[in-house]
């Protein structure tokens, strides 16, 4: 499974990349307004650090970005994603996975522009985004668990619903606003292709008090132990 860093602040993405290797990073408008920074001036730092890395191109490490939220039609869609795509290599395209949302992305697709059908909550959503041939779906974890549902059925369901179809792989299933190491697992084992989640949720899913406390337990071996 890989791990996409969902953030807009550069240092993290690279910290998080030099130090555990994120294999994409997901955007989206909160994101770019936590880092401080306008719009474009966070498209124009992730491209450009991608180069310096030596990562171009959508396949070697995507990058999320999201459209204008107050665009409703699918032409005007159409025209922001083209803006956002021209850019850099490493753009994905995130569309709202509304109707012309879904409309906007086909025909996205047809033309070689891949994109995220995000702000997805339903099985149903996720299924018609890969009918579509969007190369993620975004369904969210953490707004759905934050209130009160259970998410580990939810993934399952998608996961074997593309399964069923051969859509696995093809369009690739991001779990995004991941917020817990459990949600982390429960992807996992439902066999979701990515997790998207903040730096601070990678890094308590690395930790375990039983790690700490072995490494008190070994250094008390070692302090009684000639070298
Ligand atoms: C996914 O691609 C979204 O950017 C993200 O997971 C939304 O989560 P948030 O609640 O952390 O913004």
């Amino acid at each position: 499974m890989k791990y996409f860093l969902d953030s807009a602040k550069i240092d993290e993405i690279k910290y998080a990349y030099n130090t555990f290797g994120i294999d994409g990073v997901t955007t989206n408008p909160r994101h770019v307004m936590l880092s401080g920074k306008p719009f474009l001036t966070v498209l124009g730092e992730l491209a450009e650090w991608a180069e310096s890395e030596n990562i171009v191109g959508w396949e070697k490490f995507p990058i999320s970005a999201e459209i204008d939220p107050h665009i409703e039609r699918a032409d005007e869609m159409i025209a922001a994603a083209k803006k956002i795509s021209a850019l850099s290599p490493n753009f994905v395209i995130k569309i709202p996975c509304t109707e012309d949302g879904i409309a906007a992305a086909r025909a996205l697709e047809k033309e070689g522009i891949r994109t995220n059908l995000t702000l997805v909550f339903s099985a149903a959503q996720a299924i018609i985004a890969a009918k579509n041939n969007s190369l993620f779906v975004s369904p969210f974890i953490g707004w759905k668990e934050d209130n009160g549902e259970d998410c580990a059925q939810y993934i399952a369901d998608i996961t074997e619903i593309y399964r069923n179809y051969g859509w696995l792989g093809k369009t690739q299933i991001i779990c995004a606003a991941v917020r817990t190491p459990k949600q982390i697992v429960d992807c996992a084992v439902a066999g979701a292709d990515i997790v998207t989640a903040g730096l601070a949720v990678f890094q308590n899913s690395f930790r375990h008090p039983y790690t700490r406390q072995g490494m008190d337990i070994f250094r008390e071996a070692w302090d009684n132990t000639a070298v």
